[in-house]
């Protein structure tokens, strides 16, 4: 058994003011590193998300014998584009990455290749059928754990058929996944979403060359189109941002701006979800690269109201659920949130690990089959608490842990590198001032 590590944390009730910048966008970062290797030529990344996420897609396509060289927080790629792809002499690792999983499997669908993949205790359990079986449909032979639906799994690619293909879940990996198959095979393959997911796959394909229709949710790729080598500024990721600006809106007397954060509307969720439940909150949008948008977000101490979180704006706030539940137990009134079954399918299952971790430090939530009922104007305490390997519950604890005098007691709190590896240097950073 791992022997986890553990840390005490003890913020207590100080505000948070100041300027900060949150590591480059995980999901943006997955992407510059595949289509750098899928594209010919050279490509450079700029503010890299270098979690530990990321650095697993790295070694993926480095054993596929790409050329990627990382100094930091800046990638360069040299590719001889998909035809100088190898196959992989050992099973590849995908340690925690749902993104690298999904997105990956649907590259490999295409290649004339054999691999073997596998991944971490919490990726293991992870739902793999959302994208093997679309995949399937197309031509590729993929098996697996449970009937073919966990990793450990192998996929054997090669020549794919176009599908036009309706996905039963809200998720952007299995979009993703489809629409990369979509361009290793000959043809046209459609994606329809019922709603939409976010889109940093389709904006950042148009960067590296490629023809990729949207119409609405509906998304078109041509198949066997070359990608050419392009520089990749990752904007600053607002799933890491989001843990600060709800530290700031519910800790008294703070004010906090946080620089060039991404604002793709697909990801704004946060934002909107915020001004709903009354924080004072300003964004300012500077300029846009590669198709996303780049902009300070500035967040004040704020008197916050219960809401009704549902419908379109889920896949907007998938990952932020966690902490808008702690923002909600110091709401007025009850919070409801809605339509977000997916949750029960990511690093943990974040219904039961928000109700679980949030009922342990004192507050009042109810886990419902699609989201969570959680009541307002709590004063959370401490207690001994786990992250249960994912990064997302230990940030929310990290944040909590503002609001008491008491000790927080956090096991495993190394999962944090996944999203934010400087999270507590970052933390501090805004509690100096
Ligand atoms: C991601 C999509 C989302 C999100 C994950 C990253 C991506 O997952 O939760 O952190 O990069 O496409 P789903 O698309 O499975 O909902």
């Amino acid at each position: 058994m791992d022997i986890l590590s553990q840390k005490v944390l003890a913020y207590g009730n100080k505000p948070l003011t100041g300027q900060m910048s949150v590591p480059g966008d995980k999901s943006i970062s997955h992407r510059a590193v595949m289509f750098g290797s899928l594209a010919k030529g050279e490509t450079n990344i700029t503010n890299f998300l270098a979690g530990e996420d990321c650095l697993s897609t790295i070694a993926a396509f480095q054993a596929m014998g790409v050329q990627i060289d990382r100094n930091e927080h800046t990638v360069s790629i040299k590719s001889n584009g998909i035809s100088g792809l190898t196959e992989p002499s050992q099973p590849i690792d995908l340690g925690n990455s749902g993104t690298t999983a999904r997105l990956l499997m649907g590259i490999l669908a295409g290649l004339p290749f054999h691999f073997t993949l596998f991944g971490d205790a919490s990726l293991s359990k992870r739902p793999m059928d959302r994208i093997a079986n679309p995949l399937r449909e197309m031509g590729a032979t993929i098996d697996g754990r449970d009937n073919g639906r966990l990793l450990p799994m192998s996929v054997r690619g090669g020549k794919l058929s176009p599908i036009d293909f309706k996905p039963p879940v809200k998720s952007a990996q299995v979009k993703s996944g489809v629409l990369l198959a979509g361009l290793l095979t000959d043809g046209v393959t459609t994606v329809e979403e019922v709603i939409k997911t976010r889109d940093h796959t389709e904006n950042m394909l148009k960067a590296f060359g490629a023809n990729i229709e949207v119409e609405g949710t509906k998304v078109t790729i041509e198949g066997n189109q070359p990608l050419t080598g392009c520089d990749i500024e990752v904007p600053g990721d607002i799933s890491s941002a989001a843990f600060f600006l709800v530290a700031a809106a519910i800790s008294e007397a703070s004010n906090i701006t946080i620089e060039n954060v991404g604002l793709n509307p697909t990801r704004t969720g946060i934002i909107d979800v915020l001004e709903l439940m009354g924080v004072t909150i300003t964004v300012e949008e500077k300029r846009t690269v590669g198709g996303e948008p780049i902009g300070d977000i500035t967040v004040k101490a704020s008197n916050v109201k219960g809401a009704e979180i549902e419908g379109d704006i889920i896949p907007r706030i998938i990952d932020e659920i966690p902490i808008i539940a702690l923002l909600a137990t110091q709401a007025t009134g009850q919070t409801v949130i809605k339509d977000a079954e997916e949750l029960r399918f990511k690093e943990t299952d974040r219904i039961a690990s928000v109700v679980q971790t949030l009922t342990t430090l004192g507050a009042t939530i109810t886990g419902t089959k699609d989201g969570m009922i959680i009541e307002g104007n709590t004063n959370l305490h401490g207690g001994v608490t786990q992250s249960f390997g994912d990064h997302r519950i230990g940030m929310m604890i990290a944040v909590a842990s503002l609001l008491t005098d008491e000790e927080i007691e956090l096991h495993d709190p190394e999962c944090i590198a996944v999203s934010h590896p400087t999270f507590f240097e970052d933390l501090d950073s805004l509690l100096d001032n």
